[in-house]
């Protein structure tokens, strides 16, 4: 585990028509981190995940690996092995899961080799499949997945992409308790070989999945480190509950 291999991002800025929505933040996320973004409503988090895309302007340094990602179109950082999903999963409803996962898979391949083959299932597909758990449902449409699988998809659309940064903006929302513990499953084990960022209001899941936090609160990172330290700085607890409190119990919620 390097850094080399991870996130670097120095002095991020973004702003909107003189609205500063990002407003100076560094972040190191070694390789293989599962590390949880969390702040209140409107902190910036989602527009820091759109400045490391490229889907909006921003001054400062993103390094993902060797390669400097600001000012790269998006076409060109997802290539580099930068994959996100957005909180509304954006699967092609009416094809199959196998369908779905074999476009994501050309769109890195090119498409004489997908046509070539066709007949059969490429391997990375196969194993995307499989780390999903949605291999008994391949030939199902996507759009009558559940909620949770439809999520799952949109991960395993990224994993035959080849991404090595991944980059989840509140993936459990709206999961059953179940749905969460195979999502944290799956974190883990993408998060082998892979550096993972998460967005996430959810304090249970965070306790049980996150390996670091980072909080945001006003464009600014607020506080860092593992769930307990987060948890017991009295910033952190202002930011949540408008008060410290002296056990070591917040956060509670943020929406
Ligand atoms: N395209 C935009 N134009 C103008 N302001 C924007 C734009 N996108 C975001 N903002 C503002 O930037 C701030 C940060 O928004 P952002 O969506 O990053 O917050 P967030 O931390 O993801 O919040 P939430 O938890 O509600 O998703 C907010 O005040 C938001 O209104
Ligand atoms: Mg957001």
């Amino acid at each position: 585990m390097s850094e080399l291999d991870g996130l670097l991002i120095r002095d991020l800025r973004v702003s909107f028509d003189g609205f500063t929505a990002v407003d100076g933040v560094s972040l190191t996320v070694p390789s293989g981190d599962i590390r949880f973004l969390i702040g209140p409503n409107g902190a910036g988090k989602t527009t820091l995940v759109d400045a490391v895309t490229g889907l909006v302007r921003a001054t400062g340094s993103v390094r993902f690996g060797t390669h400097e990602l600001l000012g790269r179109p998006v076409h060109r950082i997802s290539r580099l092995g930068v994959g996100r999903t957005f909180q509304t999963a954006t699967v092609f409803e009416e094809l199959s899961v196998l369908q779905n996962l074999d476009i994501a898979a050309g769109a890195r391949r090119g498409w004489a080799i997908l046509a070539r083959r066709r007949r059969g299932v490429p391997d990375e597909v196969a194993a995307a499949l499989d780390t999903i758990g949605l291999a008994g449902h391949a030939e199902q449409p996507a759009g009558t997945l559940a909620h949770g699988q439809k999520q799952w998809l949109e991960i395993g659309m990224l994993l035959v992409q080849d991404a090595k940064l991944l980059l989840l903006d509140e993936p459990v929302a709206g999961m059953s308790h179940e749905e969460r513990d195979a999502t944290g499953a799956l974190l883990e084990t993408v998060s082998r070989d892979r550096t993972v960022v998460v967005i996430e209001h959810d304090m249970d899941f965070l306790r049980r999945f996150a390996r670091t936090v980072t909080v945001l609160h006003a464009g600014r990172v607020l506080s860092e480190g593992t769930v307990a330290q987060v948890q017991a700085d009295p910033r952190v607890q202002e930011v949540y509950l408008g008060h410290p409190v002296d056990t070591g119990s917040a956060p509670s919620g943020g929406e």
